[in-house]
């Protein structure tokens, strides 16, 4: 447990000097040559003070109802690494945590310095206050904004048609009966999970790790032994980071199990913007993104290795982006009704089969964009992509869509949704996407150094006929698994070094 200095050590402080010196890692903004910077804060997680913190979302990406004694789902572990010399000894490396217990235990109800009282009573935008809270414990001063944290976020697929708690497309909706494609085992299935957390501390010498991890099962008794979970009928996730001080980056490892009655659970290690409305959410955030990077120029820099997959229906998103625009092209304002989150995804899992075939166009985009710009159509079955197509949707208040379409996922977001989802296929090895199943999946851990910009700005995304073409903005980039409907499978990876690269805009002045 990382408590306030227990009182021996504020004995022996008494008697030392105490020089406290807060060493800075990876506070300037990289250069990459050319031109380029790092919009995150953290470039490549190498920074020794970890940020980082924990989302969790039910189907529709609120609250709806907190899990009992566990707060609102928003938690953060970060600190700073002190340098401390003592009158007699060498210098020693501490710990110094920047949010406390009581911090992260907060929920609903409980007063909250900064928060606008409408945001106390209610649930929902608790989580939103307490994100900023947190943001403003963690964040780091950089330009050209200051950051707050990388963010993990852990979803719970179980929608209770019954509760009325979801909109669709946007619109509050009232009940209706139970749809097999909507999982829930009854009352409360949509619950928040229990968040446990070992805050980061030193484990040898030289390493630093802590974790978050725990179940959406509410009665389970939760050890942090994974092949023991492994065995166990409870639902469970964790992530666990580490890093050796002042070399490489951080290392994050992810678990997740499913279960019966949690069949559709989602984990996802997220680089969001530091302000606005991030990808999927209706309300200001905090992130680690502290320039939005858009299309077509931006890269992303990520090492995976996928250790378990999941099973046949886990859809591991090498990059998974999301960003928000109206369908006639304006920015979104927080309108759920006309604001319309975008997703792009590429799908490594192999076993994952595609829906977009030539039988059946309705899954593709109306049309693939070759990297040399020449357009085919889908209705082109000579020179049509199919393969590299899991899915396309058309955002659920579209009013000119192309016939056929695909409407999905209408109740998964605060708002519509369009979902671009694609899989590994020479026509994205010009963005150094896989171009075959099975690259970056089990056994092959990689460092991608994806042309995500370039990718994103070729992908079919609707807008309203005669609209300007929207500069694509990507407040989210996220890396994790969307493991669909499917009982006790098991799916476990790291992600490391991540960062995104774009244009340096800002003005150099030589001093
Ligand atoms: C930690 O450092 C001490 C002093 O240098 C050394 O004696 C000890 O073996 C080290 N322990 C580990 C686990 O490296
Ligand atoms: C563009 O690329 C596609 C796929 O490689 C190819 O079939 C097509 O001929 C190219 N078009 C031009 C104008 O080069
Ligand atoms: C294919 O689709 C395009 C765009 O909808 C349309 O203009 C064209 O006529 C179609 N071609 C055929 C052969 O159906």
């Amino acid at each position: 447990m990382e408590k306030r200095p227990s009182s021996k050590l504020v004995q022996w402080w008494s008697m030392v000097v105490v020089l406290a010196v807060v060493i800075l890692f990876g506070s300037f903004t990289t250069s990459k040559g050319d031109g380029y910077v790092s919009a995150v804060g953290d470039p490549g997680m190498k920074r020794d003070g970890l940020r980082v913190a924990l989302e969790a979302w039910n189907f529709c990406n609120e609250v709806g109802a907190e899990a009992p004694n566990m707060g609102s789902p928003r938690a953060a572990d970060c600190f700073d690494l002190l340098s401390k010399q003592y009158l007699s000894g060498m210098p020693k490396l501490e710990v110094s945590h920047l949010v406390t217990e009581e911090d992260n235990s907060l929920g609903v109800g409980d007063p909250m310095p900064g928060a606008p009282p409408k945001y106390l009573n209610n649930v929902d935008l608790y989580a939103v206050a307490k994100e900023i809270y947190l943001g403003d414990k963690c964040q780091v001063r950089d330009t050209p904004k200051p950051w707050q944290f990388w963010m993990i976020m852990l979803k719970n697929g179980n929608m209770d048609t019954s509760a009325s708690l979801c909109p669709k497309d946007g619109v509050k909706v009232g009940p209706f009966p139970p749809q097999s494609r909507f999982p829930c085992f009854g009352k409360g299935c949509m619950n928040q999970p229990l968040v446990y957390h070992k805050y980061t501390r030193f484990v040898g010498n030289d390493t630093l790790r802590g974790s978050f991890y725990g179940s959406y099962d509410l009665d389970a008794v939760v050890t942090r032994n994974e092949n023991t979970n492994r065995e166990q009928s409870y639902s469970y996730y964790s992530v666990t980071w580490e890093k050796q001080v002042g070399e490489g980056g951080w290392s994050f490892h992810h678990y997740l199990k499913t279960t019966n009655k949690y069949p559709w659970l989602m984990l996802y290690l997220r680089s969001d913007a530091t302000d606005g409305f991030s990808g999927g959410y209706h309300y200001p955030t905090r992130g680690m993104t502290k320039i939005i990077p858009e299309s077509p120029d931006f890269k992303v820099r990520v090492t995976l290795e996928v250790k378990q997959g999941g099973g046949p229906n886990s859809q591991f998103y090498l990059m998974d982006m999301g960003g928000c625009w109206k369908n006639d092209g304006r920015p979104c304002d927080g309108d759920v009704t006309t604001d319309v989150t975008r997703y792009s995804e590429m799908i490594i899992n192999p076993e994952r089969q595609a829906n977009c075939q030539p039988n059946r166009i309705t899954q593709c985009p109306p049309y693939h964009t070759f990297a040399n710009g020449t357009r085919v159509y889908r209705n082109d079955t000579a020179n049509f992509p199919y393969d590299a197509y899991h899915l396309h949707c058309v955002p659920g208040n579209a009013q000119h869509f192309e016939e056929p379409y695909n409407i999905c996922d209408q109740y998964s977001n605060p708002q519509p949704q369009e979902i671009m989802q694609i899989v590994p296929h020479p026509v994205w090895g010009e963005y150094g996407y896989p171009t075959t199943k099975g690259e970056g999946w089990i056994g092959d851990k990689r460092t991608w150094e994806l042309d995500v910009g370039g990718m994103s700005q070729n992908l079919y995304f609707y807008q309203d006929p005669g609209t300007p073409p929207v500069k694509r903005q990507w407040s989210s980039l996220d890396v994790g698994t969307e493991i669909y409907v499917s009982k006790n499978q098991v799916a476990e990876w790291t992600v490391s070094d991540f960062d995104i690269i774009v244009p340096n805009t800002e003005q150099k002045s030589l001093a």
